[in-house]
């Protein structure tokens, strides 16, 4: 059944779009299944009407299987979030979400983009990397998880010109 449930959700080719605060509650219930601290549906939605949020989603249907959001100031823009559903990873989605979302950062006027990634998040250290992404600055003990050891964050930049 579980299996069954699986397919039919991962069923389709997702079509990649900007997201509005009308996907807030959608985004918010990705996020939580997806970082240790999610945030609610009100951050997002608020997060979502600001001016200088940029975000994309990507749906089969009515179903949200990812998305990436990013805050803009001054010229440069951080990654806040980037997330795929957990039957949808490992084909290239977040890719294709990134790519998106970079070039529509770059027609912003974006000349930089910066972000911080767990050390030891192998999927989205490749994704990173791949998409010329490098290291910067490293905040060590940055993220608390529970009873483990806390972990450090790597601060990636990408420059867009
Ligand atoms: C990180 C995340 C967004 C990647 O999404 P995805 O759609 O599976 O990524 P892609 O399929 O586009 O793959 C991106 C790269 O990561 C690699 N990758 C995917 N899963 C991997 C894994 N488990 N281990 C190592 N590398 C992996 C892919 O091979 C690909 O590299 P390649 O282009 O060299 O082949 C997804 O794993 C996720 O949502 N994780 C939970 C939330 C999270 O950690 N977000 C990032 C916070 S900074």
């Amino acid at each position: 059944m579980i299996e069954w449930l699986a397919r039919l959700f991962a069923r389709g080719e997702p079509a990649l779009s900007e997201a509005s605060a009308r996907d807030a509650s959608a985004l918010a219930s990705l996020h939580a299944v997806s970082f240790r601290q999610g945030w609610s549906d009100g951050e997002f939605a608020q997060m979502l009407r600001e001016r200088n949020i940029v975000a994309h989603r990507a749906t089969v249907g009515r179903a949200l299987h990812g998305f990436i959001l990013s805050r803009l100031a001054a010229g440069e823009a951080e990654i806040l979030s980037v997330a795929v559903a957990a039957a949808r990873r490992g084909r290239g989605l977040a890719r294709a979400l990134l790519n998106l979302h970079l070039r529509r950062l770059a027609g912003l006027g974006v000349r930089a983009v910066f972000l911080e990634v767990d050390e030891n998040n192998a999927p989205a250290r490749r994704l990173y990397q791949r998409a010329g992404f490098r290291e910067v600055g490293r905040r060590p003990g940055y993220y608390q998880q529970g009873g483990d050891p806390p972990a450090t964050a790597l601060v990636l930049r990408r420059d867009l010109v």
